[in-house]
């Protein structure tokens, strides 16, 4: 008993050790509602040690990816192979000098979760040339060969669930929606896109709604299966580029243009938390609307409680400790010499890309405490007013 004790002693010390050697000892400061005014600097490769498995996370600047390094933080308390993570900071060059410091310190395996889709191919390619397993992290790395799977969450579901919770909720004709999207560089603002579209197009169709921020979705509002050039035209229109203070200009400016009779009970399908924190503010604060229904997804801290305040109306739960394990045991798998299971495969432009894929849960006031408090995500003490 006591030879074993000492055995998990020194292993935990090992782990430990391999924690700190990590460039995610120090914890990050959790960024404000408004995050992406944050100058958080991104981390410099450490200069010391080798890599076994190189993490590439896209921003500091969005609670999102704070909660993805500290759940890869977690996971890897039961992993005793190297790892490192970096911030890519919104810059897909500094994405690929990562992935080059990467390479340069003997990464096998490489966990990436682009900035843009399309550039970084580079980097992908980059790791690949150099015997380096790509994995494409929660967003797909488009148009190259390089990428070996892809671990995700079901991204049109996402969609398909903000769409039915506005669709649920709107009561006779007429009702005024605004549509915003993400950025047009992450393939997931499709998926995402595409999914609120199929559930909520019906009903825009038969008059449940009328959208009031976008000529292009008007034009193509009969269409029930939108073509990827077609959704890229609302979504230049209605980005929010992932970036709160986009979202809040932009919705200041659809609330100006549009008349008094545009507002009242108001729909809004938020892309995110973070977009839909600063466009549930700004409607919040116009006198003419008497009400919103607005959707978000990531479940992060400040909108759990902005729910809890009633100031946001959904979350789409992504349980970022089932996508970081998902992506660890493949890393570990792969590292092992064995093949990873996968669960359906995603097409990039060029190949279809092995994927495993993970299921979202739709959270909203009546829900918050047993989905997220009762469930260990998070402790009931970062939050007020909760019954
Ligand atoms: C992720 C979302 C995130 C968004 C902005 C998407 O690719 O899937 O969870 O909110 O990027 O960072």
């Amino acid at each position: 008993m006591k030879k074993l004790l000492a055995m998990l002693l020194v292993l935990t010390m090992t782990l430990s050790l391999v924690a700190c050697g990590t460039q995610t000892a120090d914890q990050p400061k959790e960024p404000e509602t408004t995050g992406s005014e944050s100058t958080a600097p991104s981390e410099e490769p450490s200069s010391s040690n080798t890599v076994d498995v190189g993490i590439v996370l896209p921003t500091k600047d969005e609670p999102r990816w704070i909660q993805d390094e500290t759940r890869f933080k977690d996971a890897l308390r039961s992993t005793d192979y190297s790892v490192e993570v970096l911030f890519s900071q919104g810059d897909s060059a500094k994405e690929k000098q990562n992935v080059e410091a990467l390479i340069a310190k003997g990464m096998k395996v490489l966990i990436i979760c682009a900035h843009d889709g399309a550039a970084a191919a580079a980097a992908a390619e980059a790791a690949k040339a150099e015997g380096v397993t790509v994995i494409a992290y929660d967003r797909l790395i488009n148009g190259t060969e390089a990428v070996d799977y892809y671990v995700t969450f079901d991204s049109i579901a996402v969609g398909e669930a903000m769409g039915q919770y506005l669709a649920d909720r709107a009561e006779g004709k007429g009702n005024p929606l605004y549509l915003y999207a993400g950025a047009a560089s992450d393939n997931n603002a499709f998926l995402f896109f595409e999914g609120a579209w199929n559930v909520l197009q019906p009903k825009i169709a038969d008059g449940t709604f009328v959208i009031k921020n976008s000529s292009e979705a008007v034009a193509l509002q009969n269409k029930a299966t939108l073509t990827r050039d077609e959704m890229a035209k609302i979504i230049g229109q209605v980005t929010t580029n992932w970036d709160f203070n986009e979202a809040k200009n932009k919705a200041e400016a659809h609330l100006t243009a549009a008349k008094k009779a545009d507002k009242g009970d108001v729909f809004i399908l938020a892309p995110n938390d973070g977009t839909a924190r600063s466009i549930a503010d700004t409607f919040a604060a116009d006198p003419d609307v008497t009400s919103y229904v607005i959707t978000g997804q990531d479940a992060e801290k400040a909108s759990v409680q902005y729910i809890i305040d009633g100031k946001q109306s959904m979350t789409v739960f992504k349980d970022v400790r089932t996508l970081v394990n998902d992506a660890i045991n493949m890393a570990v798998t792969i590292l092992k010499g064995e093949t990873p299971e996968t669960t359906g495969a995603y097409n990039n432009g060029v190949i279809d890309v092995k994927a495993k894929q993970t299921d979202v849960i739709v959270v909203d006031k009546t829900n918050v405490k047993s989905a997220l408090i009762d469930s260990g995500y998070y402790p009931a003490s970062e939050f007020t007013g909760l019954n």
